[in-house]
């Protein structure tokens, strides 16, 4: 059986809810990336925007599992003005070089997905064996629990 790793940020628990749902099924190792930034605060919103727009990393502390022990690596991030969030690109910046094979997944409000995900194969110069979108209306109901049903089956293939 190959050894799964699945990679997540959140802010609000959508993406952790979707990274949960997959390690389970996977019985997978699961780490969340946690960065230094306090965004809580009035401004955390607008900041985290802007750092998605420009496409910044920001500051993460170190991982507690090492990518390059893994057959593959999940990665999940919410969508940040139509990108990635910058802890993500933070992590797949840093942990290329680590990385065998990935599949990328993000959380969005409704836009932005397909280019979130565009970056993150860009980043990690890797071509992802699967993809999925969600969007935050649809955790909860049968169109999210499909979705990350073909999304487990398609990494649980070697
Ligand atoms: C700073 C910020 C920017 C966002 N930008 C977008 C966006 O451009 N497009 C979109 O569809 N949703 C956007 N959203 C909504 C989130 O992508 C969505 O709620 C996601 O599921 C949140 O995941 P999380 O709960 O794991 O943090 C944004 C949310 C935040 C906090």
């Amino acid at each position: 059986m190959p050894q799964i790793l699945v990679v997540y940020y959140s802010l609000n628990g959508n993406t952790r809810q979707v990274a949960e749902a997959i390690a389970a099924a996977h019985d997978a190792a699961l780490e969340l990336i946690q960065d230094t930034v306090n965004r809580d605060t009035g401004l955390g919103r607008p900041r985290s925007a802007v750092e998605g727009l420009l496409g910044l990393r920001s500051s993460i502390t170190p991982p507690k599992h090492d990518p390059a022990e893994y057959d593959l690596v999940v990665v999940g991030t919410p969508v940040w003005a139509a990108r990635l969030s910058s802890p993500v690109r933070a992590y797949l910046s840093q942990q290329r070089a680590a990385l065998k094979r990935v599949a990328f997944f993000c959380t969005q409000g409704g836009i932005g997905g397909k280019w979130a995900l565009q970056s993150m194969a860009k980043i990690s110069g890797q071509r992802p064996v699967a993809r999925l979108i969600i969007s935050a209306r649809h955790l909860n109901t049968p169109v999210a629990g499909e979705k990350v049903a073909q999304f487990v089956s398609e990494i649980g293939m070697d």
